[in-house]
């Protein structure tokens, strides 16, 4: 895809599953990756993995719900390259406990990791972004359920919701700086955080299958390929949208009758 070659591109969360994936993905495309992770063990991994197919990437140790960690993050690496062209807001957690029960520090919990580290992270990029001369480009990691809404998820179902919202509103306010932002919001992917679901019996697989025309999980590649394109010159035109890549279930109603 045109204008990804030699990009400096930070993937938060990209010590694991999708983030790792778009990361992978990004690299075959000639980005230079900045794995962010709390983990570094993973995070030395996927940089492995990268160096391994030819790429290039360096991983960096952040805890994304502490505001001074990402701007010492996003600092550090403009300090190194003299340049942030792309920031993909990927990690986030899941906890599922039923909205009557759910306790407040868990709620922050989620929210400072879901939201405010979203918000807080494409702040720091852009202002660095906003003097260069080709502005750049932000992603951020959203769900499907940020329309589809499922029981015992609500944080985080708001959270994503919240996320297609940031990416909307900071296209407004950022537009002027050719800084373009936009959301991918993937429908299920088969790594740790789907794996804790099942072990914790509240995601069956079958079952929301029913609403998923395509009848498959999608990989953490296809996700990457999405994240390549909203952030690749293909993409001039587009910000403050949320792209879809889901199998088709936010645009499912019901499960077929026969499938009932
Ligand atoms: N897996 C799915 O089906 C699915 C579907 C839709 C959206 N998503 C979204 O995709 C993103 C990635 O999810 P995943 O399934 O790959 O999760 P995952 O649990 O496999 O990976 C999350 C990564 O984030 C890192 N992380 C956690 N807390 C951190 C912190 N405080 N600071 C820095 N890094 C931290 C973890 O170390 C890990 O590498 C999330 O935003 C999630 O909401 C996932």
């Amino acid at each position: 895809m045109r204008g990804l070659k030699d990009k400096v591109t930070i993937v938060t969360g990209a010590g694991n599953g999708i983030g790792r994936g778009i990361a992978l993905r990004m690299a075959q495309e000639g980005c230079k990756l900045v794995i962010a992770d709390i983990d570094m063990k993973g995070a030395g991994e996927t940089v492995r993995l990268i160096q391994e197919a030819g790429g290039t990437a360096e991983a960096r140790q952040v805890d994304l719900r502490k505001v001074p960690d990402i701007d010492a993050l996003i600092d550090g690496v403009y300090e190194t390259y003299g340049t942030i062209d792309i920031l993909v807001n990927n990690a986030g957690i899941q906890i599922r406990e039923w909205a009557t029960d759910f306790p407040e520090e868990k709620f922050d919990f989620l929210m400072d990791l879901n939201l405010k580290a979203y918000y807080f992270a494409s702040r720091a990029a852009a202002r660095h972004m906003k003097q260069q001369e080709n502005g750049g480009s932000i992603v951020c990691i959203s769900s499907a359920n940020s329309e589809c809404f499922t029981t015992r998820r609500s944080p985080y179902n708001i959270s994503k919701a919240a996320v297609n919202g940031l990416a909307g509103t900071l296209a407004v306010e950022w537009g002027r700086f050719n800084i373009r932002i936009n959301a991918v919001a993937p429908g299920y992917v088969m790594t740790d955080m789907v794996r804790q679901g099942i072990a914790e019996g509240i995601i069956d697989i079958d079952t929301n299958l029913k609403v998923i025309p395509m009848k498959r999980l999608l990989s953490t590649e296809e996700i990457g390929n999405a994240v390549c394109f909203l952030a690749s010159q293909e993409a001039s035109g587009i910000t403050g949208q949320t792209l879809f890549v889901d199998g088709g279930w936010s645009r499912c109603g019901l499960p077929e009758e026969k499938d009932l």
